[in-house]
C-alpha cells in the first residue's frame, strides 16, 4: 500500500530562484535562508519519497483572473515549467504520475470535491522553486502531482475546506494499492503583502504561532476566516491555505522533525517545516500484542 512519509512546508519566493541561478547561496543575505535546507536534504536522503503531491497557488501562469478554479489537480505525464514574468531560468519539465492522479481524482469527486482536472498544466515559481530547494541538483528523483488552490481571486476557499481537501487526498493516498512513498508539500507564505498601503507587512508572532499550529493544533488554523488571514498575514499571506491543505493530508499522529523561520526574503517571511506522521491504526486492528 502507498504510505505518506510526511509533509514539508516551504517558501516559494521568486527571488530564491534568482539566487539559485546566480549561485548566491553563500552570500550574507542568502546564507541564513539556504542553510535552513540542509536538514531537509538529510531527511529526504533518508526517507526517499517516490512521489510528491504539491499544494501551491498559481500566480497567473496556467490560470488567470478570467478563469480561476478554486481547486485544480494535475493528471499529466509531465508538467512544463514556465516563467510568468520574474525572468527566472526555465527548469526542465517535472514528471507526473497519471495513475495516482486519476486515483486521487476519482476519490475526490466521489467525496464531494469537484476538482478542475488538468491533463495539461504549466507550473509556475510556486511549484518549481520548492522543487529546486528540496532537490538542489539537476536530478529530481520524484514524480509529482500539482494541486493548485486559489489563494488569489476572492472569494477564496475557507481554511476549513482546504484542510478537508488535504484530508481527502491523504485518505485516498492511503487507499492506493501500489507500494509508493508519498511526500506532501505545501508552498508559500508565511506573512506577506506585496502591494497596497500595507506593502511589506510581516507578522512574526502570527507566523510562529502558525508554525506551531501546523504541527500540533491545525484546527486553530481551520477556524480562521480568510478575512482574518488577510488581516493577520497580509493579502498574499492567504498562501497559508496551501500549508493548511498539506497538513490536512497527514491523517496520522504528527510530529515535527525540523523547523526553520527566516525573515525577510524579499517582502516575505519564510517558514520551513518537516513533519512526520505515524500512520493511523487501521480500523479493527488491536494494539494489544
Ligand atoms: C514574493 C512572494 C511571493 O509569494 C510571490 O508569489 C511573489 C513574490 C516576494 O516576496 O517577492
Ligand atoms: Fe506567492
Amino acid at each position: 500500500m502507498a504510505k505518506i512519509i510526511g509533509a514539508i512546508t516551504t517558501s516559494h519566493i521568486p527571488a530564491i530562484g534568482g539566487a539559485i541561478a546566480k549561485g548566491q547561496q553563500n552570500e550574507p543575505y542568502w546564507k541564513p535562508f539556504f542553510d535552513g535546507y540542509g536538514p531537509v536534504h538529510d531527511w529526504l536522503d533518508r526517507t526517499r519519497p517516490d512521489v510528491a503531491v504539491v499544494f501551491y497557488n498559481d500566480h497567473g501562469l496556467n490560470f488567470f483572473l478570467d478563469k480561476m478554479p478554486t481547486f485544480a489537480i494535475g493528471a499529466a505525464a509531465e508538467y512544463h515549467h514556465a516563467d510568468e514574468g520574474w525572468a527566472l531560468p526555465v527548469m526542465p519539465s517535472f514528471p507526473g504520475d497519471p495513475t495516482l492522479s486519476w486515483h486521487l481524482i476519482e476519490a475526490l469527486v466521489e467525496h464531494g470535491f469537484d476538482m478542475t482536472v488538468c491533463q495539461e498544466m504549466l507550473v509556475d515559481h510556486a511549484f518549481a522553486i520548492p522543487m529546486a530547494l528540496l532537490w538542489p541538483g539537476a536530478h529530481r528523483p520524484v514524480r509529482t502531482i500539482p494541486v493548485a488552490i486559489n489563494t488569489v481571486l476572492h472569494p477564496l476557499p475557507s481554511p476549513k475546506r482546504c484542510f478537508a481537501l488535504g484530508h481527502a487526498i491523504g485518505q485516498a493516498i492511503e487507499a492506493y494499492a501500489p507500494d509508493v512513498k508519498v511526500l506532501i508539500v505545501g508552498t508559500g507564505g508565511l506573512s506577506h503583502q506585496l502591494d497596497g498601503t500595507r506593502a511589506g507587512f510581516i507578522n512574526k508572532p502570527f507566523d510562529l504561532q502558525c508554525m506551531d499550529d501546523l504541527v500540533s493544533d491545525p484546527t486553530a488554523l481551520t477556524t480562521l476566516s480568510v478575512r482574518q488571514i488577510v488581516e493577520l498575514a497580509g493579502s498574499q499571506g492567504t498562501e497559508l491555505l496551501n500549508l493548511i491543505a498539506a497538513r490536512g493530508a497527514l491523517t496520522g499522529e504528527v510530529s515535527k522533525v525540523y523547523g526553520h523561520y527566516h525573515v525577510p526574503i524579499s517582502n516575505t517571511a519564510t517558514g520551513l517545516l518537516v513533519l512526520e506522521q505515524k500512520p493511523p491504526v487501521p480500523r479493527g486492528v488491536s494494539l494489544a500484542a
